[in-house]
């Protein structure tokens, strides 16, 4: 399977194909997703609460962010990965956003960019794109900012935020991103934006009416178990597997029954007798 680029997304948009899409952050989650046939992947900044087991995405660094990318394209190299530009990492200038976004493409082979923020970041996006650098903007709920959102809140439910929201999303078309991903906002409005727009529009929690829908890989194999947003459906539950196993593991080793010959590395057989002979002599000896 060859890799995806922004033409062919751009045509399953004209075609009414949707991309399903999951955030990865390790080299093993992210071959599977290539082995799966994903359409891309999302190595988001969500991995500091899923990965790392910090409360949010505010403490998430660059180093943390590249480490992962360069991870899921070892494990993906034939899929279009995008990273997740952390906070800080653009919110200070053009010039910022701008070295850190080809830090992911330079360091860590990714196709894209993403960043969170409607007009407010509007030069960011520009700056990016007008180097040469494919970015995604994100709108809705925006983790990063869940502060001055009052939480991890749908968006976009009364008109105004809506219209708002309209106008973050004609912005960012025009500032020149390749994508769009909206996330936790009602479908009349992901209906609006995607018919809107001619880039793709992607969902998180926003509905069916798009592009395509994401799900962090954590939520959708059910590995992280501080809360589960209304949105996710679980696909699996890896947490209970391995806990299962975990517990496996310790009444075999508390039991005596691991490990079994099976598992053992046995003494050469031509030298055997000289193996134990030698055995013999050093019990002596001690
Ligand atoms: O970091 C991430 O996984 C994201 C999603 C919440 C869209 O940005």
């Amino acid at each position: 399977m060859s890799k995806k680029s922004r033409l062919d997304f751009m045509k399953m948009k004209e075609k009414g194909e949707p991309v399903a899409w999951i955030t990865a952050y390790d080299f093993p989650t992210a071959s599977f997703a290539e082995q799966a046939g994903m359409d891309m992947i999302l190595v988001g900044d969500s991995l500091g609460m899923v990965l790392l087991g910090y409360k949010g995405t505010v403490p998430v660094t660059m180093e943390e962010c590249i480490t992962c990318c360069k991870a899921v394209r070892r494990g993906a190299p034939n899929t279009f990965c995008i990273g997740d530009m952390p906070f800080m990492s653009y919110q200070i200038s053009d010039e910022d956003a701008v070295y850190n976004a080809g830090r992911f493409l330079k360091e860590a082979d990714m196709d894209a960019v993403k960043l969170e923020g409607g007009r407010r970041v509007i030069t960011r996006i520009k700056a990016i794109a007008d180097a040469g650098i494919l970015v995604m903007g994100h709108i809705g709920l925006t983790p990063q900012s869940s502060g001055v959102l009052g939480g991890f809140k749908a968006q976009g439910r009364d008109p105004k935020s809506a219209r708002d929201l309209i106008m973050d999303a004609r912005a960012i078309e025009e500032a020149g991103a390749f994508a769009l991903l909206l996330e936790a906002v009602p479908p009349e409005l992901t209906e609006f934006i995607a018919k809107d727009l001619s880039i793709p529009v992607y969902s998180i929690g926003a509905g069916a009416p798009c592009d395509g829908q994401l799900l962090i890989c954590g939520d959708m194999l059910g590995l992280f178990q501080a809360f589960t947003p209304k949105f996710v459906k679980k696909y699996a539950n890896v947490a209970e597997i391995e806990i299962n196993a975990f517990k496996a593991f310790i009444d075999d080793v508390k039991k005596g029954k691991f490990p079994e010959d099976q598992h053992c590395y046995h003494i050469l057989s031509e030298t055997a007798e000289e193996y134990q002979k030698m055995l013999e002599e050093l019990r002596k000896r001690s």
